[in-house]
């Protein structure tokens, strides 16, 4: 809440405003581009004047910012600043990694870094709010946004959500160089109907709960400023219109008192989704469901003074919603200071620094899936064929939704390759586009792929084969691509592929013929130097997958959490739980990545054999470094109740943790287990805690068979 002059000033401010302006203060639009950047188009220009207009999105940069501002300030009757909002997903203008990338770093103190500087930079250009983190849940690799995602688990999930809110908002949204954070799309947006963008969501009531919101919570608690609801439908219900989880749930039952921003049109969009007859009809749904701010639809200009005098939504509601985005504004020290941000040019040494953080992201991002015969680190001093679309690809380097990035800034990876490797012998050949063309190339590439030692195939999807609307029927290699790697592994030679790409491909033959493949993802502007890190061994890669990576297609939605059934997958029994044509398992399961070093773990102990409510167990083991190299270890707590009420996932991740060993170096990792986290929905859909035995795993994978195994008793009290 603000401070009481704060809510006198807001309450004067409400007082003194026309219907028109309080609805303009609802109103987010979109700025136009020009040749030079994004700039503000003329009709917007004379709706801002009228007061019609209380944010905007896609401008940025300090002397925009502060112009258009200056006219909010002083051209219009009451003065109130704007806020500027932008995508800021996977940095502004330093580009990191993609989300789901990312995740696979297990490591919250990372995801803090990079949303710290991409705060920096974003309020350096004078933004106020960021449309990010992006906390879908995501388990089927055809939709487009799995990107964006942190991935599958949803309490890796929920760690990413508090990671990025600490690093967008830092200090308090008030400073100037923080950004307010939206925790979005509000909720079970990963679900999609056969992974096709905008398309329904059918989760049950318990995986809603259990699945998809936990990040949110999680963002919620960590005080996140911003909520942007999805644009699918519920069950039926558009989450634009969704009552009882908007109202209900987050705002009553979770007391978030921030902002709610729809998402592009979703308001307008209720008409299509067949839930209103028109805008009037749109706009009360949506704010009396909780929708605050209506983004680039102009649902709620054109419906809600009709709303209003249908009797569909009342000035009182309107006043709450207004009051709310003018409390963000002084939360933001916009009423203080409209100017705050609109005065820092991005300054060179911090650009340096944060091009560091984009490295150390890189390399970390990167999952090791596999290393045959130890073909990989790269020896220096051989004559290396970089073949491949993907190696000399500035642009796709950026990923999907590249904010204020621009190609000229990003190392490709074919120029990584070359710094990495100085003394080696590095042509290329990029044999075919990323997708469509012909096959032409492939001979030349061929040509110098025979005169190499060793060959480095870049393959994968362009930037915008992933994202919003991306979503891919068959996600695999696209194009003449897998003519081209067949032709490649065709030659006998060591081959290593590197997939550039928005989510997990599926490829099972590649990963049968090459000796080394290694998910490079969008790595962003240090994209080369982090993949030839890699490659030469400079960083023993230390990756994990935050997502099951299928064998093909027909397994997906893939994921680890799964519950048991009465009929176990064997491929030996017919009547049980299987494909006739496939495996159940994924290729790579949830955790997996490999190191240059081999770790070894025993030892599992735990503080005490049972655990009261409210209490918490430690949880130990030893790891010791047997391979040739200093590595990081990353490994995983997951929890099993075997008997309850309801049938619970065969495993749920619970902690997670990293050591780092020298070579034969020995240590032991430490996790905390509180009870509350043994939580889950009973039948009644209430929280309960279930006394009996639960198994608790140690790995590095979801997997049973290889992790260390114990088990403790919960009590009743
Ligand atoms: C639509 C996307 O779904 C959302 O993630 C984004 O923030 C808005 N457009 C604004 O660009």
């Amino acid at each position: 809440m603000p401070e009481p002059d704060l809510t006198t000033r807001i309450e004067t401010l409400l007082e003194a405003m026309t219907l028109e302006e309080k609805i303009g203060q609802l109103t987010l639009v979109s700025a136009g581009w020009a040749v030079t950047g994004p700039q503000v188009s003329g009709d917007y220009m004379a709706a801002l004047r009228a007061g019609r207009i209380g944010a905007i999105s896609n401008l940025w940069g300090a002397e925009q910012t502060r112009e258009v501002q200056r006219v909010a300030v002083e051209e219009t009757r009451l003065g109130v600043p704007l806020m500027f909002a932008f995508d800021v997903i996977h940095g502004h203008r330093t580009i990191f990694p993609i989300p789901l990338a990312e995740a696979a770093a297990f490591d919250p103190g990372l995801w803090e870094r990079t949303a710290r500087a991409a705060a920096t930079e974003a309020a350096a250009d004078g933004l106020t709010l960021a449309f990010a983190p992006m906390l879908d849940v995501a388990r089927d690799p055809r939709w487009g946004r799995i990107a964006e995602s942190p991935g599958e688990d949803p309490w890796l999930a929920a760690r990413f959500a508090e990671a990025k809110v600490r690093g967008f908002q830092g200090q308090g949204i008030a400073e100037a160089d923080s950004v307010a954070a939206t925790a979005k799309h509000l909720a079970g947006y990963g679900a999609s109907i056969a992974g096709r963008d905008y398309a329904s969501v059918e989760v049950s009531e318990r995986t809603f709960h259990e699945v998809y919101l936990p990040p949110f919570r999680a963002a919620v608690d960590a005080g996140v400023a911003a909520i942007m609801p999805a644009f699918h439908d519920l069950a039926g219900v558009p989450m634009t219109a969704n009552q009882t989880v908007l109202r209900g749930l987050v705002r009553e039952g979770w007391r978030f008192d921030g902002v709610m921003v729809s998402d592009h049109g979703a308001v307008a969009e209720l008409i299509a989704h067949g839930v209103a007859e028109d805008d009037a009809e749109a706009a009360a749904l949506a704010l009396r469901a909780g929708v605050d701010i209506d983004l680039m639809g102009g649902a709620y200009g054109r419906g809600l003074p009709v709303a209003l005098e249908r009797d569909h939504v009342t000035s009182a509601e309107i006043d709450a919603a207004v009051r709310r985005v003018l409390t963000l504004k002084a939360r933001l020290g916009l009423l203080d200071d409209p100017y705050r941000r609109c005065d820092a040019a991005p300054a060179p040494a911090r650009a340096e620094a944060h091009r560091e953080v984009a490295r150390d992201a890189g390399r970390r991002s990167i999952v090791l899936l596999t290393n045959r015969d130890g073909v990989l680190p790269l020896r220096d001093g051989m004559r290396i064929a970089v073949i491949g679309p993907l190696a000399d690809a500035r642009d796709d380097m950026l990923g999907p939704w590249a904010a204020a990035g621009r190609a000229e800034n990003m190392v490709t990876i074919l120029d990584g390759l070359r710094e990495a490797l100085p003394g080696s012998e590095i042509v290329h050949a990029p044999g075919v586009e990323i997708a469509g063309g012909d096959a032409d190339g492939i001979a030349a590439a061929l040509d110098l792929a025979r005169s190499a030692e060793i060959v480095v195939l870049c393959l994968g999807e362009a930037r915008r084969m992933s994202g919003e609307a991306a979503s891919r029927a068959r996600p695999d290699l696209p194009g003449r691509q897998p003519e081209l790697a067949q032709a490649v592994l065709g030659l006998g030679k060591p081959v290593v592929a590197l997939l550039s790409s928005g989510r997990p491909l599926v490829a099972p033959w590649l990963f049968e013929r090459a000796h080394a493949v290694l998910a490079t993802w969008f790595l962003g502007s240090e994209a080369g130097h982090a993949v030839g890190d890699v490659l030469s061994g400079r960083w023993n890669p230390t990756g994990r997958l935050p997502v099951s990576w299928p064998v093909e297609l027909g397994q997906v939605p893939i994921f680890y959490a799964q519950r048991p059934t009465g009929r176990p997958p064997d491929p030996a029994v017919h009547y049980s739980s299987k494909y006739l044509d496939l495996p159940v398992e994924p290729l790579f399961p949830f955790g997996h990545g490999l190191s240059y070093t081999r770790f070894e773990l025993g030892g599992l102990r735990t503080s005490a054999g049972e655990l009261r409510p409210g209490g918490s167990i430690a949880i130990e083991c030893d790891v010791v470094n047997q391979g040739p190299v200093a590595g990081e270890e990353t490994l995983l707590l997951f929890v099993r109740d075997p008997i309850a009420s309801v049938a619970r996932p065969l495993l749920e991740l619970k902690g997670m943790t990293k050591i780092t060993l020298e070579p034969r170096q020995q240590g032991t990792v430490r996790f905390t287990l509180p009870a509350d986290d043994l939580t889950f929905l009973g039948p009644d859909l209430m929280p309960r805690l279930e006394p009996g035995i639960v198994e608790l795993y140690v790995g590095r994978t979801a997997n049973k068979d290889t992790a260390l195994k114990t088990s403790i008793r919960l009590l009743a009290s």
